[in-house]
């Protein structure tokens, strides 16, 4: 997520512009950038980290007394991380910072050449910030200006605009994505979130969607669309930076499993075209797509079970093979790859150096390699044949969660994509499917995220647990092995995913009174095998959490301690609610232990050495 802050009063600009940057470093960024009234706009902007735009900032002593202006942190999603890709955006007559993702900017920008304007960087803001430019010029009047081009605009966006006309002002406008203002006794700000004004006020507003702020010095100004002046309410908090980086929430992992519902959403609506996806790679075309005789999935931890339940479902709908890997054993064991393979590297970090190693395997083995990734510009999406980027935003905590869960929605739209391609759906099937992504899912997730005290009292039961069993058939065992490792690795607690039906061919010697055992069923067709599973283990005195859909709870009656009814969802989603209970379930037990949720013992939010 990008970070975007604004200042004008009485004080210079900049310090308070870094400062504030500062504060929302915990974003995530790969570039920074500011610009400031004097004599017109003077931006200064930098690739990489805050020191190196304050190292050219202090070769500009002529900005030092400037009292207005903008700054912002880019977490990159449209280009490359470079210093022409970082914002502010804009002309002489204005500068533009922007928190969010333009979905119609490709239709803008044509729109705008026509109009004469030309582009330097690849970044959908810049466009934004010309359109914007370009109905300034036709009226005159910054206010019109915005809305104008808010008309036009569709997407996520939280704007902090200047123009040179007007030297004293910030003009602050948002839709879909965090916007904070705010004024003290000696001027105005704006930010993208809490921590940034903390320094100077806690009282602030969340202006609502599309009302434009406007700040001049001390003076904060709300507009509606019609240009009327409106009211917004304001809010006082008691947090401290820290608290605030966190949103409120006590630990950055909690604050991501609840980020999930709207990364789900913002990345499948990134790969949408008419209602079907899209992921405009010439080398993701029919033709390239149908020649396929096997994909080969390969990554590490979360992100290789992220792909057990892409090739459930690519093997479910398309009937094409999918061989999962474990990254670290992919070159070891001299894998059979056919040049009409497609070898897909998963990674949150792109940076981790199993995962890297596979891809260079397979690419000296002359096989087509795409990367999914969720940090744009990282070593494995620069050196795959292609990549398609999750938009997720940063996950700070090292324990994966929302990037596991847009990992599995874009191997749903991927899977989708190959099916229309091999005719094994019609494309009305496959709108559905992907309307369900869109907007079903992100509810069901939504909806499970308020389990969340059932989730939390049943956790307590396990805090002294030192073993226990995730046990499932299907696509639910591969959703165990999620939930498993979750638990491990922020609980310590000793847990084993394993199927339910392999239990008694000799691991079911190990349950003995009090075992606790969570089984997942999801997949009615498996209820029945599920349930004969189940009542092996509670006859061997297991303590048993059942958690499973409404349309297996009511045809089956589990001998369990306590049940987790989820969501009701298509049975194909059950995944994404499922996995948000599990999720839920290892941070509240790892919290209640007391443990260092987000930086569990001995690991490392990217592994970087093999
Ligand atoms: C997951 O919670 C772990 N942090 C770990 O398994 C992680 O998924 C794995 O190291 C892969 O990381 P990557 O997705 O950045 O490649």
């Amino acid at each position: 997520m990008c970070g975007i802050i604004g200042y004008t009063g009485q004080k210079c600009a900049i310090p308070i512009l870094l400062e504030g940057l500062a504060t929302l470093e915990y974003r995530g960024y790969d570039s920074a950038g500011i610009a400031v009234q004097k004599n017109g706009l003077q931006t200064v902007k930098a690739k990489g980290r805050l020191a190196l735009l304050e190292e050219k900032l202090s070769a500009c002593a002529y900005l030092a007394d400037a009292t207005c202006g903008i700054g912002h942190t880019r977490w990159a999603t449209h280009g490359e991380p470079s210093d022409v890709n970082s914002h502010p955006h804009g002309t002489e007559r204005l500068a533009l910072v922007h928190n969010g993702i333009i979905e119609n900017y490709m239709e803008i920008a044509a729109f705008l050449a026509e109009q004469g304007y030309t582009f330097l960087s690849q970044t959908d803001t810049e466009i934004a910030a010309k359109l914007i430019d370009y109905h300034y010029v036709k009226t005159g009047n910054p206010q019109k200006a915005i809305f104008s081009a808010l008309e036009m605009l569709r997407g996520a966006y939280a704007f902090g605009i200047c123009f040179a006309d007007y030297p004293n002002r910030i003009y602050a406008v948002r839709r879909d994505n965090p916007l904070i203002v705010a004024v003290t006794e000696d001027g105005g700000l704006i930010a993208s979130d809490v921590p940034a004004v903390l320094a100077h006020t806690n009282t602030y507003w969340r202006p609502e969607e599309k009302i434009l702020t406007v700040i001049d010095g001390a003076e904060i100004t709300f507009y509606n669309s019609t240009g009327e002046m409106v009211t917004q309410a304001s809010e006082t908090v008691d947090w401290n930076v820290q608290q605030a980086r966190k949103g409120g929430f006590p630990h950055f992992m909690l604050k991501e499993i609840h980020e999930q519902p709207a990364a789900v959403s913002h990345t499948v609506s990134a790969y949408l075209r008419d209602g079907l996806p899209y992921f405009n790679l010439e080398a993701l075309d029919s033709e390239f797509l149908k020649k396929f005789n096997a994909i080969h999935v390969v990554a590490c931890g979360t992100a290789m079970h992220a792909g057990l339940i892409g090739k459930n479902i690519i093997e479910r709908i398309c009937r094409v093979p999918v061989h999962v890997e474990i990254a670290s054993e992919f070159r070891y064991r001299d894998p059979i790859l056919d040049k009409n393979d497609l070898v897909i590297l998963l990674s949150q970090s792109g940076e981790t150096a199993d995962t890297l190693a596979a891809l260079r395997h397979a690419k000296e083995k002359g096989v087509y390699t795409l990367a999914i990734v969720n940090v744009i510009g990282s070593t494995v999406a620069r050196e795959a044949d292609s990549v398609l980027y999750t938009l997720a935003g940063p996950e700070i905590a090292v324990a994966s969660t929302k990037a596991y869960s847009v990992q599995c929605a874009l191997l749903y739209l991927l899977a989708l994509r190959l099916a229309l391609v091999h005719k094994k759906i019609s494309a009305k099937e496959a709108r559905q499917i992907c309307q369900k992504l869109l907007s079903a899912v992100p509810k069901a997730i939504e909806q499970a995220l308020a389990l969340k005290n059932e989730i939390s009292a049943y956790a307590k039961t396990l805090v002294d647990a030192e073993h226990l069993f995730y046990i499932g058939r299907g696509i639910d065992c591969d959703l165990c092995t999620e939930a498993s490792l979750k638990l491990k690795e922020i609980s310590y607690i000793h847990s084993e995913a394993y199927a339910a039906g392999e239990l008694k061919h000799g691991t079911i010697s190990l349950v003995v009174e009090n075992t606790p055992i969570i089984a997942l069923c999801t997949v009615s067709s498996l209820a029945e095998k599920m349930l004969s599973g189940i009542r092996e283990v509670a006859s061997r005195g297991a303590k048993l959490l059942v958690v499973t859909s409404k349309a297996v709870a009511d045809a089956y009656d589990f001998p369990a301690d306590i049940h987790i009814v989820l969501p009701e969802i298509d049975e194909l989603f059950a995944p994404f609610p499922a996995c948000c209970v599990m999720q839920l379930l290892a941070y509240y037990v790892s919290a209640q232990k007391g443990l260092d949720v987000d930086k569990p013992r001995n690991l490392a939010k990217s592994v970087t050495v093999e």
